[in-house]
């Protein structure tokens, strides 16, 4: 799998979502503690985008339902349990999940050198 540029390091920022494209996959780069990561911008809820969504603590939040992940490694830390940004009580989170059971985000390897940022994404 090749690395690909997909910014410049000025324009990653901490806790900030930016959405780039390499090899025609759509992705959000960030930075977590100074340290560039990328994943792909499609939840593993519903496959929405995630652009929209929050970063905080190394974690980012799907605007949808409120699925959360950690960005380093993907690992999921929370199910759905929210709707358009609103939190829902306790009872729904099931409802709201519509019968998927949680899953990782995927997260791609990066590298930063010359003032650029790259991913290593399949080819
Ligand atoms: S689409 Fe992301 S939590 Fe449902």
């Amino acid at each position: 799998m090749p690395l690909i540029e997909v910014a410049l390091s000025g324009a990653v920022t901490d806790n900030q979502l930016l959405a780039v494209k390499a090899n025609g996959a759509s992705l959000l780069v960030t930075r977590i503690d100074g340290q560039v990561q990328a994943f792909i911008n499609k939840c593993p809820h519903m496959g929405m985008p995630m652009a929209k969504g929050t970063v905080k603590d190394g974690v980012v939040t799907c605007p949808w339902h409120g699925a959360k992940f950690d960005v380093c490694t993907g690992q999921n830390v929370e199910w759905c349990n929210a709707f358009a940004g609103v939190p829902l009580p306790k009872w729904s989170h099931k409802l709201v999940a519509m019968g998927k059971d949680p899953k990782p985000l995927t997260v791609y390897e990066t590298s930063e050198e010359n003032g650029k940022v790259f991913v290593r994404v399949p080819g």
